[in-house]
């Protein structure tokens, strides 16, 4: 490959960069695998319609999310430990966002802190929270990004318990091996000198970022997942939300609804966007798409509060998709992970650039000079 052109170019930059292990915890999801295929082919059976003889010489990709004027309908999504893929992944990302001029969400299980991506940036990049059984330890976590100015609060409710990733049990994540078989999981590392480099010689130090105080002893992408269970509270209810309404005082959005009334208790719980996510295929397996649902979802709750979503968005197309059906805006992971993954900000940079000239591409293709413009009559029966 001379030069990458699109998300999957990056995807398989990505691919021969990363130790096996970690190229399938991103690229993975749960189970077969079904839900993860079928956030992609359900949103590529949605045909558009093209259109000729408009005036598409200036074309506006803008938009504005909970008073934030956006140069695109984009949100970079938590990705926890991104800073396994790359050095300080989650830094990098964010200053590509800013450049962007789209959100960027830190996860909970990054690698870098609240404080250390307040540090690279300036411009108010999301938090994601995952709820902690000990809402002490909560608390002060809201505590410290509202005083990093967080611009929204990303709640993610489809975590009760971890989705099981047969790849990540194959690659023996989590798992105790037998000598033999620590040997091949270590030459996995040792042939990917590029990433030793950047990631276990500069990446340092590869902590628990906003939890490192909380978790002790960790040293390993399996210690953090088995932590992780065992630490999220998976006695969480509508309840937590009304207390999370209370504790944090800007915008709150709940990541991972699938249901129309789940959707419905969220906008009576009085929270400002939901996310219909199913966690990219990580979480239920063969539940459905994120597409499929949008548009009964955006019908019940998009003129009572903002519907985001994600979920196989690998392209401006996609994305011209899934605004046609309700969305008001999408979360890309795998896409920035890869990014990252590949080639550190300038890999980020090049994602969201890509998908910003595929949606500007596509809009002049329909017929469409604004975001707010594209619904459902630009697709097909
Ligand atoms: C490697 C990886 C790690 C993720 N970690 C988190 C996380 O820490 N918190 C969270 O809310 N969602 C997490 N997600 C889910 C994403 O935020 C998002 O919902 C999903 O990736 C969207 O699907 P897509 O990857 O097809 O764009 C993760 C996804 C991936 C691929």
């Amino acid at each position: 490959m001379l030069a990458p052109a699109s998300v999957s170019d990056y995807r398989e930059l990505a691919r021969r960069r990363l130790p096996q292990l970690l190229f399938d915890y991103v690229d993975g999801g749960a189970f077969e695998e079904a839900t993860l295929g079928a956030n992609r082919i359900d949103l590529q059976r949605l045909t558009l319609k093209q259109k000729v003889l408009r005036d598409v010489s200036t074309l506006d990709t803008s938009t504005t999310l909970f008073s934030q004027a956006l140069s695109l309908p984009l949100i970079l999504a938590p990705v926890g430990f991104a800073g396994l893929l790359a050095r300080r992944a989650e830094a990098q990302a964010a200053v590509s966002s800013e450049k962007a001029n789209v959100p960027f969400t830190l996860s909970t299980v990054g690698i870098c802190s609240i404080e250390e991506v307040r540090q690279a940036t300036a411009a108010p990049f999301w938090f994601q929270l995952y709820m902690m059984r000990d809402r002490g330890v909560v608390r002060e976590i809201l505590a410290r990004a509202a005083a990093a100015n967080c611009g929204a609060l990303v709640f993610t409710v489809d975590l009760p318990v971890l989705g099981t990733r047969y790849r990540d049990v194959r690659n023996g994540v989590g798992v105790r091996l037998p000598n033999l078989a620590k040997l091949e999981f270590a030459w996995n590392f040792a042939i990917r000198p590029k990433w030793l480099y950047d990631v276990v010689a500069k990446g340092r130090p590869l902590t628990f970022g906003t939890l490192s105080g909380a978790v002790e002893g960790a040293r390993s992408l399996g210690d953090l997942l088995k932590w992780t269970s065992a630490t999220l509270d998976s006695g969480v209810t509508w309840k937590d939300i009304e207390w999370l309404r209370n504790e944090w005082q800007g915008p709150l959005i709940l990541k991972g609804l699938l249901d129309v009334d789940d959707a419905r208790d969220a906008v009576k719980a009085g929270v400002d966007g939901i996310v219909v996510s199913n966690h990219g295929g990580r979480q239920l397996d063969a539940t459905i798409s994120t597409v499929s649902i949008l548009p009964k979802i955006a019908g019940a709750v998009g003129d009572k509060t903002t519907v985001l979503m994600d979920g196989g968005i690998r392209s401006g197309q996609d994305l011209t998709r899934a605004l046609a059906l309700g969305a008001k805006a999408c979360m890309i992971g795998r896409a920035w992970a890869y990014g990252v993954a590949a080639r550190g900000e300038a890999g980020v940079t090049a994602v969201i650039e890509t998908i910003r000239r595929e949606l500007q591409t596509t809009m002049a293709l329909i017929g469409r000079t604004c975001v707010a413009d594209i619904d459902a009559s630009v697709l097909h029966d």
